[in-house]
């Protein structure tokens, strides 16, 4: 199937109780057995089956097959956000000492996540000073257990080049784990590129509406974990919080995904809600129509802003000046991501009187909703970097990021227009003052 039927009907058969069309929301905590030995099965996961909510419920199962389909995996666990998706990710591969090897270009939290709060935990996160691949060679040693990448950056909107990141991490015997949120699997399947871990805040492009929290992590099976024993020793040794269970030997090319269940998501919670799965499924639904849309308005806007004398800078990938061009070309198919940032003649100052004279585009701190969106980086999501992380990570004090709707194009023009006009015009009166 292809995306667009996939997104549609992936993961669900009107179900043979009641025949409902759309996805049933199984609002329960628990599952009744049928026997004891039912449930001993079900705890040991010989039988197929729900036992509780916290570990898998039947609408976020399609969800996850859903998801999984979409990105070519063969499994996903949902949760109930990015963040969990990504802190899930990271711990499942490494352990104290470990550290993880990653692009400088990331959505703020996720530095933080990898710089501070991880560290207390002693994973270490180890930032390339470019998203180049012989940048990250560098860091890579022997207790390196991920290299990390967001396949589109948040909000540089760098395309990191897949295929390369992920020769290098398996040429050091660890795999790839990409964040998908920007691309999507529309625009970008990072597996037929070699990367090994997909993860998604379903809150952004794939949710659609924003309306709701969620995330996803899907594992692409292919990374061999039993070949790397002596590194990977929690996928190869007996698990003792698991009476004994060797997650490799065992659940072979979904042992990334069933551990990331049976150990993170049991233990730890963040779980997704069914009613948000349910919410999420709506979305995902229209997702490849709306990536379309989206595309196509933030070409017609970039244009705008470039032909446009009171703009100073317009960093968007879809133009053949952008050094990621060729990168659109190779793994975007063509189509640069509709989120992109620019600046304003008049550096901060004229950058905030334009944001604040926006009446159309929303002022606020989220991604591909199906509204266009605009947001100051450096004062928000970026806030917590130092001045050089912001600009390794591509955020300059006057960097407006936008996050192009699917509204009528010429109405997001128009309101872009005047916004611009108020600034230039407040900016020309302080310089007559
Ligand atoms: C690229 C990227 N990954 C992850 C996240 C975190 O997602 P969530 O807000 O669902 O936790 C975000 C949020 O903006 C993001 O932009």
């Amino acid at each position: 199937m292809r995306n667009e039927t996939i997104a549609i009907h992936a993961g669900y058969e009107p179900e043979a109780t009641t025949h409902a069309v759309a996805v049933p929301i199984y609002q329960t905590a628990a599952y009744a057995f049928d026997s004891a030995d039912h449930g001993a099965a079900l705890f040991n996961l010989e039988a197929e089956g729900f036992r509780y909510s916290r570990i898998a419920n039947p609408t976020s199962a399609v969800l996850e097959k859903r998801i999984a389909q979409l990105e070519g995996g063969v499994g996903a666990l949902a949760v109930a956000t990015g963040q969990a998706a990504l802190h899930f990710a990271f711990v499942n591969v490494a352990d104290h000492g470990g550290n993880i090897v990653s692009v400088p270009q990331l959505y703020g939290t996720t530095h933080t996540l990898l710089s501070h709060i991880l560290p207390r935990q002693g994973i270490i996160g180890r930032f390339a000073e470019s998203d180049r691949p012989d940048a990250i060679e560098k860091l890579i040693d022997e207790n390196t257990r991920a290299v990390f990448a967001e396949t589109i950056g948040n909000p540089a909107g760098n395309v990191c080049d897949i295929e390369a990141l992920a020769r290098i991490a398996h040429a050091h015997g660890v795999p790839l784990i990409v964040d998908n949120t920007v691309a999507t699997p529309i625009l970008l399947k990072p597996f037929d590129y070699g990367a090994d871990i997909a993860v998604h805040s379903l809150t952004k492009f794939l949710g659609g509406h924003g309306t709701t929290l969620g995330g996803a992590i899907v594992d692409s099976g292919n990374f061999p974990w039993a070949k790397y024993a002596d590194r990977f020793p929690a996928y190869n040794k007996p698990d003792a919080s698991y009476h004994g269970l060797v997650y490799a030997e065992r659940f072979g090319r979904t042992a990334y995904i069933e551990r990331a269940r049976s150990v993170y998501q049991r233990t730890m919670g963040s779980v997704l809600s069914p009613f948000n799965a349910f919410l999420l499924l709506q979305g995902v639904e229209t997702v490849a129509l709306r990536m379309e849309r989206h595309v196509e308005n933030a070409r017609k806007v970039a244009e705008f802003l470039r032909e446009d004398s009171r703009v100073a800078w317009v960093n968007y990938t879809g133009f053949p000046d952008s050094p990621y061009y060729p990168l659109v070309q190779k793994y975007l198919d063509g189509n640069a991501s509709s989120l992109f940032t620019f600046g304003i003649k008049g550096g901060m100052e004229a950058g905030k009187t334009f944001y604040d004279a926006l009446k159309l585009i929303t002022r606020l701190v989220n991604i591909g909703d199906a509204k266009s969106l605009a947001c100051h980086p450096a004062s928000t999501t970026h806030r917590q970097m130092s001045a050089e992380q912001q600009r390794l990570a591509g955020v300059l004090p006057e960097t407006i990021r936008l996050s192009i709707g699917i509204e009528h194009v010429s109405d997001i023009i128009e309101d872009i227009d005047q916004a611009l006009e108020k600034a230039c015009r407040s900016a020309r009166l302080e310089a007559a003052e």
